[in-house]
């Protein structure tokens, strides 16, 4: 028996790894490559505090209350020379994965699919050369462009595990991705390195609400696969709001998850007064107050980020403060990917 651990390193890298039951993650990372920050690894430093933000673990009680107080346990601060885990685990580790001797991982894969939808938005599928990328729904990777030294950012829409990896990705007029996708044909080659980013599904114990901007419906339909998948009896209501008629798509593969998901629900809106839809306006027009169950929720919000803004506000306004709050930002300007390393390196 055996746990999949996620580290997710403050550089926004995720590396994960295998931890066979009543294995100290440290000596796990450290078998396969990632040096953890570690002085003692008796439990007397704390040096090796991280904190776990999901999953179950024993800690013990060799370890000293100088090096982890009952406080800081109790806050999920965790010693991973002492954390036994006891299901998957997700670790927040306080350093860059380069002062770890890490870094994300780089998969060749081969384009299968493409699918465009009108001017607005394209669907790509690739097929992963080797073992699928490990990542947590929600988490992006930096894509390649053929023929340059530049990447852009893109959220898987596929499920985990999954070796055909699938996107949802705007056209963007003059865009240098854009352009590349516009004469891409099946087969051609693209380079990911990663997975990224701390815009996950965690468990599910409130009610969840998720609100999607134009392609920033990307993550959400890998994290309806695994809800589908795993089923989830909390309540999950989905508002996707974009511009024009029709930048509104994949409606019908929302409405099949109504199927496979009992708990889900969904409403689309559009922003633009030429439409004949029933719903105008942005999302926070059509946010219900029944959608936020007084605060005791998840929200989930992934767009362009003056919907990120205009959300925020909205909860002030209304004087909410979710539970749990997570947002992704498609910022235009990508940052460089990070160095690569081969997974399992
Ligand atoms: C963490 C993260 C995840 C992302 N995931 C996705 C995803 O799943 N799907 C997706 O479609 N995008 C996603 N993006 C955005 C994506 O990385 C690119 O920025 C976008 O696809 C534009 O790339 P491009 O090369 O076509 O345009 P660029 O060559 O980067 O831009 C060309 C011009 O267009 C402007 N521009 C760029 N993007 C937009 C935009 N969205 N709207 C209006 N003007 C724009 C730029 O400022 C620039 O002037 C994500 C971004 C981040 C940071
Ligand atoms: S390495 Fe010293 S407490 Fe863990």
């Amino acid at each position: 028996m055996s746990y999949s651990i996620a580290l997710n390193f403050e550089d926004g890298v995720t590396r994960f790894i295998t931890c066979r039951k009543g294995e100290k993650v440290l000596d796990a990372a450290f078998l396969q490559s990632i040096n953890l920050p570690m002085d003692c690894s008796d439990g007397v430093c704390g040096t090796c505090k991280c904190r776990c933000e999901q999953g179950k673990y024993d800690l013990g009680d060799d370890y000293l209350e100088d090096a982890l107080s009952a406080d800081e346990a109790a806050r999920g601060m965790v010693l991973t020379c002492q954390m036994v885990p006891s299901s998957d685990c997700v670790i927040a580790v306080p350093l860059p994965s380069t002062a770890c001797k890490t870094g994300p991982a780089r998969y060749d894969t081969t384009i299968a699919r493409i699918e465009h939808h009108q001017d607005a938005a394209l669907e790509i599928e690739c097929d992963v050369v080797g073992a699928a990328p490990v990542f947590m729904p929600g988490q992006y990777v930096h894509i390649g462009i053929p023929g340059s030294e530049q990447t852009r950012s893109y959220s898987f829409s596929s499920r985990p595990g999954a070796t055909r990896l699938s996107f949802l990705i705007k056209r963007v007029p003059g865009g240098a991705m854009s352009a590349y996708l516009d004469r891409a044909h099946v087969g051609e080659r693209l380079e990911m390195v990663g997975p990224s980013g701390s815009f996950y599904l965690r468990e599910p114990t409130r009610p969840l609400l998720f609100l999607a901007g134009g392609t920033g419906l990307a993550p959400f339909l890998s994290m309806l696969e695994v809800l589908a998948a795993n089923g989830c009896a909390q309540p999950i209501h989905m508002l996707y709001g974009v511009t024009r008629d029709q930048d509104l798509v994949l409606v019908e593969r929302l409405q099949a998850f109504t199927e496979r998901l009992p708990t889900f629900t969904f409403a689309t809106c559009i922003s633009t007064s030429e439409s004949d839809h029933p719903r105008k306006g942005h999302v926070t027009d059509h946010l219900d107050s029944r959608d936020l169950h007084g605060g005791n929720v998840d929200v989930y919000l992934c767009g362009p980020p003056p919907m990120v803004e205009a959300v925020r506000r909205h909860f002030d306004i209304v004087g909410v403060k979710p539970a749990r709050f997570l947002y992704e930002k498609f910022t235009p300007n990508a940052s460089p990917a990070p160095a690569l390393v081969e997974e399992g390196a």
